[in-house]
């Protein structure tokens, strides 16, 4: 249930003289409120804590008069949803509670980069992005890089959020319950063995594949799709006949002269160098194919983690280490995908086969979604029944908002039960079994491109009517009691609620002359809001021939009560914006009249809180953050995608590329543990931990690396700036 249910107490839209008492407090706030003299502010504003507080003027105690359900999984389970395959969503909200199919089309190219001229053993990883691939295993002394192509269309399966994180607590929890059951897997002695565990999970995963007849050599599921910055993908089998090695490079660059060496470069001066021209031709034949690839013997001992290039030091004469640190980082911003920066493309490499979308946000698994609503019940205020009780005392209105628009990114799994876990299992194998079959029982719905529709749609449009709304909170009592001004301001409101309403309200008969017709428990309300709740799913019904498998099910009720909660609020809002149109601004306008617009700034104040309640119940709170202004040339959004974090004072950079102080630093000579390197051995800069209850959830951080959660972190991932190359690289 979404926000469905509301206080009787509400002012309904036909009621307005019956609110006075509540306008009289308003009056007096009203009075003291300062001209709207201040700039648009993106929604930030609103919600994070940097300008006057307007808010703690709006009810500052008490719950609101709008009743949101924040504990139902259902916006969760639709965010989730809209996100998958893009790198801005899922670097927010980082822990990943979906399972998806996905299919890569016919001659995809993938990376793969490795240290030594060997083909892959299987399984391995292979990068979208051949910036990726270099970004990890460039700049060695012995770098070899292999393209790949697919030959046919490949199956493969995702997890979403930032399922590649090598470090953290809860990025991996979907991976780790498939597996074992439990999100810290076997005992490992509280130790954190690096790329030992990711071997371990990429070969449980596949190995589940080739045992449930999922997936094979060249045919079925054949891949892991994760991410962290950027997309990358766990190749079963390298020997499959749905890749095909298309070229086999030793990349490793020449270095650059070491400082006593400047003379003998000096004496190889450039004008020496004779360039021989280039013969018509050359090159436009096509290069002969390296062998296919036959070998596909399993890893048995993981060879040593390479550091990502911004924590490696000592390598001051590698040409590329910045621009291949710098190039990774820019690769991943081109699948940022929806942002406060608008719908931009994910990774669109790779296509989820929504019909078979798993969630641990779908009903199915309350003991995730029990666990979640007892901690948000403590830390967000909320009732038992999901609705918020309001900041409490002593907070601010808008740091609770914020809190809860953020909530999803304090989601873990590891109370999820051992028979939740088996449950998703059992569930993933049907649902992927289904769709090897030659009919799979699918809608043909694209799930993902719906639920980006509602949210392209939405996100803005209810940014812009907050910082409306917020425009008139603000106006001086001598504007509020002028009719042209208002009537002015009211035209702007209406057109807006009139766009949103478009496609479901059709206008009473004029001869109606009653309130009443507008109120929440009229016949136009039901009838409006049905057209909108259903608006997206109407035909989804036996009554149209149409029964859907387990997963459309669980995605249709997402997408239902999610836009119904839109529905909710916007027809409540839209409806009363017509009422009052009607009752006080739709005669001749007389502007010397001094009006009385105390009944109408509460009922603006109510359509102000609804708005903003609903913004943090929906959560998509990456798509009210964004760089605030176009960046330059040779410069990107930033936010830190695990390893890419900023440069701190002292590492990352000049002399000491390296991890931040408090860090293990690279291997000394002698000190280097083959097994355990160092990289992975002390706390790390983690992507900066999400934010939760102190000491987090039960469950949280279990059997994994301590150190994660960065302050710094979590300020740049919400107040994200230009940056160019030194950001990261130093
Ligand atoms: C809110 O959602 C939770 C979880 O689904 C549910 O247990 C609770 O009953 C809901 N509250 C209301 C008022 O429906
Ligand atoms: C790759 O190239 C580098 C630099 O030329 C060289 O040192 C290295 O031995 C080569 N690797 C192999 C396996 O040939
Ligand atoms: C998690 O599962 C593994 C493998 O099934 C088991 O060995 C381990 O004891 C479990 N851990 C916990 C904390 O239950
Ligand atoms: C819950 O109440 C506390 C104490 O008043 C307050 O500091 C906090 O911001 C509130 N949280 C939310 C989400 O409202
Ligand atoms: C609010 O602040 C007052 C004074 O600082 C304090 O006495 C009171 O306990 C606080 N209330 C809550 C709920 O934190
Ligand atoms: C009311 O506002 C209008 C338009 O902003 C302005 O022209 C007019 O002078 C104002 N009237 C009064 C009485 O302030
Ligand atoms: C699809 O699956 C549902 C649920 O299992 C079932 O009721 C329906 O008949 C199936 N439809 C087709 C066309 O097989
Ligand atoms: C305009 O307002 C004045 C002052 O309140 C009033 O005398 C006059 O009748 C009004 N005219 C109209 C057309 O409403």
């Amino acid at each position: 249930m979404a926000a469905r249910r509301f206080s009787r107490l509400r002012l309904g839209a036909g009621s307005l003289s019956g609110s006075m008492l509540l306008c009289s407090i308003f009056m007096t706030l009203v009075a003291v409120a300062v001209a709207a003299t201040e700039q648009q502010r993106p929604l930030e504003d609103h919600l994070s804590g940097t300008v006057a507080d307007h808010e703690s003027e709006l009810v500052a105690e008490g719950s609101s008069t709008w009743k949101f359900n924040f504990s139902s999984s259902a916006p969760h389970y639709f965010a989730s949803v809209y996100g998958l395959l893009q790198q801005w969503p899922n670097t927010f909200f980082p822990n990943g509670h979906s399972i998806a199919p996905c299919e890569i089309a016919p001659f995809t190219k993938l990376y793969h980069g490795r240290l030594d001229a060997d083909e892959p053993p299987s399984p391995e990883w292979v990068a979208f992005d051949v910036e990726m691939a270099y970004g990890i295993m460039g700049s060695f002394r012995n770098s070899h890089l292999l393209t790949y192509q697919t030959t046919r269309p490949m199956k493969c399966i995702y997890f979403d959020g930032e399922s590649a994180t090598l470090m953290g607590s809860g990025q991996m929890d979907t991976q780790m319950l498939h597996l074992y059951g439990n999100v810290s897997g076997p005992p490992n002695g509280d130790r954190f063995r690096g790329l030992f565990d990711e071997y371990a999970r990429a070969t449980g995963l596949c190995d589940w594949i080739r045992e449930k007849k999922l997936g094979g050599s060249g045919w079925g599921f054949e891949g892991v799709v994760r991410m962290n910055a950027g997309f990358e993908m766990i190749v079963c089998d390298f020997s499959s006949p749905t890749l095909r090695l298309i070229s086999h490079l030793n990349v490793t660059a020449p270095l650059l002269p070491a400082e006593e060496d400047e003379q003998s470069t000096r004496e190889m001066g450039v004008d020496e160098v004779v360039m021989p021209l280039a013969k018509r031709d050359e090159g436009s034949s096509y290069y002969p194919l390296p062998p296919s690839q036959t070998r596909s013997d399993r890893v048995t001992n993981p060879t040593n983690p390479p550091m990502p290039p911004n924590w490696r030091r000592d390598r001051e004469r590698e040409p590329f280490l910045r621009s291949q640190g710098w190039g990774w980082f820019t690769s991943a911003t081109e699948h940022y995908g929806s942002s406060g920066l608008g719908p931009h493309v994910g990774e669109t490499r790779v296509k989820v086969l929504s019909c078979g979308i798993l969630s641990y946000y779908s009903p199915a698994f309350r003991s995730a979604e029990a666990a979640h609503a007892k901690i948000e019940q403590k830390s967000l205020n909320l009732t038992s029944d999901g609705f918020w009780k309001g900041p409490g005392a002593n907070g601010s209105k808008r740091e609770g908002l914020t809190h809860l628009t953020r909530r999803r990114r304090a989601h873990t799994l590891g109370d999820v039960s051992v028979e939740d876990a088996i449950t998703m299992r059992e569930a993933s194998e049907a649902a992927f079994y289904e769709l090897l079959s030659s009919s799979p029982n699918c809608s043909g719905l694209d799930w993902s491109g719906m639920t980006n529709e509602i949210v392209q749609r939405n996100s803005g449009y209810l940014d812009r009517l907050a910082q409306l709304l917020k425009k008139h909170e603000e106006l001086p009592v001598t504007i509020i009691k002028n009719q042209t001004a208002i009537q002015a301001w009211m035209k702007t409101f209406r057109d807006q609620t009139h766009a949103f309403l478009l496609p479901y309200l059709e206008y009473p008969s004029a001869s109606k002359q009653s309130e009443e017709k507008w109120s929440r428990s009229s016949e136009l309300f039901k009838a409006t809001y049905a057209r909108c709740r259903f608006h997206h799913t109407r035909l989804l019904d036996p009554d149209q021939g149409i029964f859907l498998g387990a997963q459309e099910k669980t995605l249709k009720w997402a997408v239902e009560e999610t836009y119904g909660g839109i529905c909710d609020v916007m027809v409540d809002i839209g409806l009363s914006v017509e009422s009052v149109w009607e009752s006080k601004f739709n005669s001749p306008l007389n502007d010397t009249r001094e009006v009385d617009n105390v009944g109408l700034s509460a009922e603006i104040t109510r359509w102000r809180e609804g708005v903003l309640e609903l913004m943090a119940w929906l959560g998509w709170a990456g798509e009210w953050v964004s760089c605030d202004k176009k960046c330059a040339w040779d410069e990107k959004c930033f936010i830190p995608m695990w390893p890419l974090m900023a440069r701190r004072e002292g590492w990352g950079g000049g002399p000491g590329h390296g991890p931040p102080p408090g860090v293990d630093g690279p291997p000394e000579k002698g000190r280097e543990d083959p097994q355990y390197p160092s990289p992975y051995r002390g706390p790390y800069p983690g992507f900066g931990r999400p934010y939760g209850p102190p000491g987090g959830g039960p469950g949280r951080g279990r059997g994994r690396p301590p150190g994660f959660g960065n302050g710094e972190d979590e300020k740049e991932l919400w107040a994200p700036v230009c940056a160019k190359i030194e950001y990261i690289m130093g």
